[in-house]
């Protein structure tokens, strides 16, 4: 799949509906092209399809009609190491094991790659730990890697949480909330380690936010959500200005 014929597509969708039960559509004729390499975010009000929209581009869940395509490919029939290797999907809760410590929460993020007997009994690689640790450290959080999750604070879960993604070595993150519930300054400074992290291992993020300023500074390009539907004429930059008059700023 291509745009502009020769330059690839990272993510596709072509009106794409969904719904949980009988037709009571909450996602109707989604439409977008994202770019490789460019960060978008979804901001939109609670209840407006947002986790939704993530996880039908994620694969997570098949659209009611239409299609969504990762670098070509659909990744609702992908299998599932093939689509982790493609898409990285970090939910709002994180899906971190509270009882494993930060460094073994991220080499989980490997375990799509290496399956097999050794990794399952926890004995990885030496190469793999070591990537793990330069990934708690790409993301301010090497100092604590032995401590276990249910020790560390939100942001830092959230650090590890994208470490974990990360050794994934996906194509694609796709992650809910992230950074909403962090005070302004710490989240600027995960979101900016990301935006390092993703030009590095060449990622493509889609995040979905409902703070504008954040939003201004990790997003190439703003999508607004309203009521399962991308807000016509608010596609771009725009939506920030137009919000930002709205609250009088
Ligand atoms: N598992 C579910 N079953 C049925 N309805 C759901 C489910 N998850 C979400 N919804 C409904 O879908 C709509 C969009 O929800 P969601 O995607 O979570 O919105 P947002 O993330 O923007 O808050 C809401 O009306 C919500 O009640
Ligand atoms: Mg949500």
């Amino acid at each position: 799949m291509t745009l502009n014929g020769n330059q690839p597509v990272a993510v596709q969708a072509d009106q794409v509906w969904f719904s949980y039960r009988n037709h009571d559509w909450v996602l109707k004729n989604i439409s977008l092209s994202i770019p490789p390499g460019k960060h978008t975010v979804i901001m939109g009000p609670s209840g407006s399809g947002k986790t939704t929209l993530l996880r039908v581009l994620a694969g997570i869940m098949k659209p009611g009609k239409g299609h969504v395509a990762v670098f070509g490919q659909s990744t609702y029939e992908l299998e599932p190491r093939e689509l982790s290797s493609l898409v990285g999907y970090i939910p709002q809760q994180l899906g971190l094991v509270r009882n494993l410590t930060a460094l073994e929460n991220v080499l989980m993020g490997s375990l799509g790659r290496l399956f097999d007997v050794k990794t399952l009994l926890g004995l990885f690689p030496r190469a793999e730990s070591e990537r793990a640790r330069e990934a708690l450290d790409m993301m301010g959080i090497a100092h604590k890697a032995a401590e276990p999750v249910f020790c560390l604070s939100g942001g830092e879960r959230q650090r590890v949480a994208i470490a974990r993604t990360l050794l994934q070595h996906p194509r694609v993150v796709l992650a809910d909330e992230f950074a909403s519930d962090l005070d302004l300054a710490l989240a600027s400074e995960i979101l900016a380690r990301i935006r390092r992290a993703a030009e590095q291992e060449n990622i493509t993020f889609i995040m979905n936010m409902h703070r504008i300023g954040l939003a201004r500074q990790f997003g190439d390009e703003v999508l607004a959500l309203r009521d399962g539907e991308i807000v016509p004429g608010f596609i771009g930059n725009e939506i920030l200005e137009t919000a930002q008059a709205e609250a009088g700023q």
